[in-house]
């Protein structure tokens, strides 16, 4: 593929010749070049520096950008989705406006139920329909890798339908995409009063079949009050580690449910929520290996406090930032919103969140080496910003457009 230079660029972003998972302090720093080139040859990042640097004559270059006054940053990596789903919930949203919780909702037979009704009842190829367009929309908006879960079928056939279509997903799209197998969600309406059935289901039918046709690379589980006990947790997690699927849990999402200390006795490469946390569950994440995966919008749209970023920043957690988007609780996969909530609302500093959605993010679906910062031989998915006065200005200015273009694997996203 012919090379491309971009030079001029004000700030060339999270530039690292060697990388690591960012824990506790490590997160407030975010390498930076100032007056920047960057070569992009084959896909992948060939060469950056700063400009008094560069050699090259732009003229030798198939493509050259002049980028002045603009900030490249790498691609956002979403490293918790749920794009995978049928239509949409703004029923329930109006039923939350009038006073319901989420807990009600879900009560009365709505949330993920009413989403896997309808999944049911959608053609696979609807259904991949649905989620492409998703998957191109949050594209537009700066994501370059992305996890999906399944978690909508709660049937053998349902669950294995969403991870057909998220296997689809990965042969269309330009982007490395990871895929959770979440037949764990909560309990089908058939199995109310018979738990142990589903959860041999699960077991026993779901994932022999997952794990021969290769249709996940981790395992999840919604360990919450009401839905999986930290028990049954273990139980489902350690089936999914003996076909190789690692954990990546739902934990403390509306209690102080267990699941952070389940997922890291689990050794889970993420646990993810976070937003009911006591001092001995940030503890135990900080003293581990685990990314805490925060979901701000989640909270945000459920009209619940926060979750903790300082305190587990300050205790020396490992924390990413993801969308969680899903049509019951996040209807929205703008990580560029997701990065200006954790400032606004959660203290995030700016080159906090920027590391927690970009390489942290990466880790959290171990694509490190692969996306997640500007290193020489990683992927070219890179954000071009408009021009902005400074990098602190895209979070501060929330809800704007500030992305000029979006590169993936070394061509530009057309509009
Ligand atoms: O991550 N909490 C569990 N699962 C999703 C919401 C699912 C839904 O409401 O459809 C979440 O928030
Ligand atoms: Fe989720």
């Amino acid at each position: 593929m012919p090379a491309t230079l971009i030079d001029n660029i004000k700030m060339l972003v999270n530039t690292r010749d060697k990388f690591s998972l960012l824990k506790g302090e490590a997160l407030s720093i975010l390498p930076c070049i100032e007056d920047a080139y960057l070569v992009i040859e084959d896909s992948q990042i060939a060469e950056y520096g700063s400009m008094k640097q560069l050699k090259h004559k732009a003229e030798n270059f198939a493509f050259h950008i002049n980028a002045t006054g603009k900030i490249v940053l790498p691609s956002w990596c979403d490293s918790h989705t749920h794009i995978v789903f049928a239509g949409s919930r703004e029923g329930e949203f109006i039923d939350k406006i009038k006073g319901l919780s989420y807990e009600e909702i879900a009560a009365k037979g709505g949330g993920i139920l009413n989403s896997a009704k309808l999944l049911n009842e959608t053609s696979e190829d609807k259904l991949f329909n649905q989620a492409y367009s998703r998957l191109q929309e949050v594209m537009r908006l700066g994501t370059g890798a992305i996890e999906i879960k399944s978690g909508y079928g709660l049937t053998v056939e349902g669950e294995l339908k969403m991870l057909r279509v998220i296997r689809r997903l990965k042969m269309s799209t330009g982007i490395p995409i990871k895929a959770s197998f979440l037949g764990a969600h909560t309990f089908p309406l058939l199995y109310k009063d018979d738990r142990e059935g589903y959860i041999k289901l699960i077991i026993e039918e779901m994932l022999p079949i997952i794990a021969k046709d290769n249709l996940a690379d981790y395992i999840d589980v919604f360990c919450e009050e009401g839905f999986y006990s930290p028990e049954e947790t273990e139980r489902i997690c350690k089936a999914g580690l003996q076909y190789g699927l690692k954990p990546k849990i739902h934990a403390n999402q509306l209690h102080i449910s267990g699941g952070v200390q389940v997922g890291i006795k689990l050794n889970a490469l993420s646990v993810d929520h976070l937003e009911s946390m006591d001092d001995d569950a940030i503890e135990t994440l900080a003293n581990s290996s685990t990314v805490g995966t925060l979901l701000p919008t989640a909270a945000f749209f459920l009209r619940m406090p926060f979750q903790p970023a300082r305190q587990m920043i300050d205790a020396g957690c490992a924390i990413a930032l993801a969308s969680d988007f899903n049509p019951g609780s996040s209807p929205s996969g703008n990580m560029n919103f997701v990065v200006a909530l954790s400032c606004i609302q959660m203290r995030m500093l700016p080159e906090e969140a920027i590391n927690a959605a970009t390489i942290n993010g990466a880790y959290a679906m171990e694509l490190q080496n692969e996306v997640g910062s500007i290193t020489v031989g990683k992927r070219a998915n890179l954000i071009l910003t408009k021009q902005v006065p400074s990098l602190q200005y895209l979070p501060y200015s929330f809800g704007a457009n500030l992305i000029d273009r979006v590169m993936l694997a070394g061509d530009w996203l057309s509009d």
